[in-house]
């Protein structure tokens, strides 16, 4: 009995050790920066944009038409093409997603009251007139300076259609593709370099096995061809999320004939039944999607290892063409047209994957989020003439520093941010140095509750100057309206100081910061 007694006392102070060992040996979160052995840029097109036949991105969204009473300069809003110069986006995907695997580009070419209608099946069934085609496009990446992504028509097209398609925007020979274009009012080539053939063709493009889609892509690229020394970039169809098996029949049948590869990855609840509502969530629910949304760390990464067991001279780039939030539409718009608000939330996931694309900059070479305007994770909403600006839109303003930097290798400790037993790491943080020797470190702090302190050590480079921006808000689902666009918007940050040739940042709760080190 005795010795029973004194068992139970040695593991009461045993488990007591353990509880007051843990409290003091909390884990510091430290952040080391190596300045000076940065090799790998951060392509700019990382932080593409993707733009679909889909609800109000394209119509309502970018085109109004020319005799809209909203501003626009050749039927293209005036107020969205601003916006989005101001956030220097380097690419914009179209016409699909899914749209782009029943889309027949000759439809939308030629006097605007001639073209043929045709019926949005993949998204809400609705009736387009076609009055946003090719030349329309190419003129919105020229206003916003941004570089034209297309892709081709796999599922329902034929080769000769691609293949014609390649000749009408980049020939400058005479050939019947050529003079049509000429004919229909544009002289010179356009000189589209980002070529997608076909998209998820294992879904909605086809539902093709990866062996019949490898042969595909082999067919309709050879006919791809090159024309002005214009080298296309062309891109296959890959993975959606974990299905490694796509990427490995890829890399082993179509390998360096391919420049990109895409990856899509949705940071969703699951894909039956609801996916929760952009705006009213609990904390579980924030939980869960912040976990999800770090998963994209690990896709990447074993992708990635597959890709190099084929391709270990990296020349074939992860394209991360689709990813972002899926919540279910607003109450009272059409569910096809995946129109959802945009709050700080996903300002978080916005960081977050932005900070883990650019980690993987040596094999990421391109990534898109879906959508621009008014579908899904968007930078902007618009409501006829009114435009609101989200906090993700922020976020892409804030990172548009890492835009082609060099990308500087760095050791992150980070305390968890932990509920119902469950622990995902709190901060996510990436470096990097632009051209004139400035670094910029972005750092999100999931954690809703905690201000955390991070203590840097940036080892090879000197500094004297800090600044910083920050955005958050008091709540989670702080977001932008049409009547309060400004609710949750950057501004300046005061919590990071130089000590002793180290920076300390007092890192709030639920926020995305940028420094600037000069
Ligand atoms: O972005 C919405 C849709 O999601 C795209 O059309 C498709 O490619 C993906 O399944």
């Amino acid at each position: 009995m005795k010795k029973k007694f004194l068992m139970i006392n040695l593991v009461i102070v045993f488990f007591c050790c353990l509880l007051t060992f843990g409290q003091n040996t909390r884990t510091e979160n430290t952040l080391v920066i190596n300045a000076d052995s940065g090799k790998n840029i951060i392509s700019r097109h990382i932080y593409g944009q993707f733009s679909e036949h889909l609800g109000h991105c394209i119509y309502g969204g970018f085109w109004v038409g020319e005799n809209s009473p909203i501003p626009n300069v050749r039927g293209i809003r005036k107020d969205v093409v601003e916006a989005l110069k101001h956030i220097q986006i380097p690419n914009l995907r179209w016409p699909g997603g899914c749209f782009a695997d029943e889309y027949h580009w000759k439809d939308g070419i030629g006097p605007r009251d001639k073209r043929p209608t045709m019926v949005n099946t993949n998204w809400g069934g609705v009736t387009e007139d076609n009055s946003f085609g090719t030349h329309e496009f190419l003129d919105l990446c020229q206003q916003l300076g941004t570089e034209p992504y297309i892709t081709g028509n796999v599922g329902s097209g034929t080769v000769q259609e691609m293949a014609e398609w390649v000749e009408y925007l980049n020939s400058d020979g005479q050939n019947p593709m050529s003079d049509l274009r000429k004919a229909n009012g544009r002289e010179q080539p356009w000189n589209v370099k980002f070529w997608g053939v076909g998209n998820e063709s294992w879904g909605c493009g086809g539902n093709m096995r990866p062996e019949f889609y490898a042969d595909q892509f082999r067919r309709y690229a050879t006919y791809c061809r090159n024309y002005n020394g214009n080298s296309l970039f062309k891109i296959a169809s890959g993975p959606s999320s974990d299905d490694y098996n796509w990427t490995e029949v890829m890399m082993k049948n179509v390998g360096t004939r391919m420049n990109g590869l895409s990856l899509h990855y949705y940071t969703v609840k699951g894909w039956s039944g609801s996916k929760g509502s952009a705006t009213k969530f609990n904390e579980d629910e924030y939980f869960d999607i912040i976990k999800r949304c770090l998963v994209i760390d690990e896709l990447i990464t074993k992708h990635s290892a597959i890709m190099d067991k084929y391709d270990p001279a990296k020349r074939v780039g992860l394209i991360v063409d689709e990813w972002g939030t899926w919540f279910d539409v607003e109450p009272g718009t059409n569910p096809g047209f995946l129109f959802q608000q945009n709050t700080l939330r996903d300002a978080l996931v916005a960081g977050i994957t932005l900070n883990i694309l650019n980690s993987h900059c040596d094999r990421v070479k391109m990534a898109n989020i879906a959508q621009v305007i008014n579908v899904l994770q968007s930078m902007i909403l618009t409501d006829g003439p009114k435009m609101c600006l989200t906090p993700t839109y922020h976020v892409f303003d804030l990172y548009k520093v890492h835009q082609d930097a060099t990308l500087l290798p760095l050791t992150l400790q980070t305390e968890n941010y932990e509920l119902n037993g469950q622990k995902i790491p709190a901060i996510t943080a990436s470096a990097s140095k632009d051209k004139e020797g400035v670094i910029h470190i972005s750092l999100t702090n999931a954690d809703p509750h905690r201000d955390l302190t991070v203590n840097c050590k940036i080892n090879g480079t000197d500094f004297s100057e800090i600044s910083g921006r920050i955005l958050t808000a008091q709540e989670l689902n702080a977001h932008n309206t049409f009547d309060k666009p400004q609710t949750i918007q950057p501004a300046d940050f005061k919590g990071a100081k130089i000590a002793h040739h180290q920076v300390v940042v007092k890192l709030p709760a639920k926020s995305i910061v940028v420094l600037t080190l000069k």
